[in-house]
């Protein structure tokens, strides 16, 4: 069902901001303010890369956000190309559009000289667990993350 994936594009960004509002619920205006900075060449870490799917009608169906990290948990170069966010429409989904979305985001990292890619998942999310072993990743272990302030 999907046509093809693509680099976003500056008139995407009112579908960006649904999907990425419909992943990481709670925090309209902060997503829209990072749109912004995207799109004004000012995001805070790069590069960084937004590829989005494309159905048949042109309609996008689903977007994988990819940077490059330093550092990734069980990778051991210092240039990964790292899924930031990943994102399928749900009556989009079981179609081959999330794999398309990471063969480009991976096309992306060889492009960029990385030779490795990392991501990450709520353990609870078995589905995402599930995409991302049918995907090629391979389960390199649980890391509970803590802050605290200083000052
Ligand atoms: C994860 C997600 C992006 C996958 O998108 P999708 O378009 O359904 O994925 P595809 O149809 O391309 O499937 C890719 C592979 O993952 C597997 N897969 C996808 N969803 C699965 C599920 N719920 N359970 C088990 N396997 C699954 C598919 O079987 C496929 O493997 P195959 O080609 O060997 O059969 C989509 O389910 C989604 O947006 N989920 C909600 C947001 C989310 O959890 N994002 C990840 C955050 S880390």
């Amino acid at each position: 069902m999907w046509l093809s994936t693509r680099p976003i594009e500056h008139a995407d960004a009112p579908v960006w901001l649904a999907q990425r509002c419909a992943l990481w619920p709670g925090d309209e205006a902060g997503h829209r303010a990072e749109i912004d900075r995207f799109f004004a060449g000012d995001f805070p870490r790069g590069p960084w890369t937004v590829l989005v799917a494309e159905d048949t009608t042109h309609a996008v169906v689903g977007f994988v956000e990819v940077s490059i990290r330093p550092v990734a948990e069980g990778c051991v170069t210092h240039r990964v190309a790292y899924i930031e966010g990943w994102f399928v429409r749900p009556d989009a989904r079981g179609h081959g559009v999330g794999r398309a979305l990471i063969d480009a985001a991976a096309a992306w990292g060889t492009a960029q000289g990385c030779a490795e890619m990392a991501s990450d998942a709520d353990p609870a999310n078995d589905a995402s667990c599930a995409a991302h072993r049918a995907m090629g990743f391979e389960d390199v272990g649980l890391v509970r993350c803590f802050r605290r302030d200083l000052g």
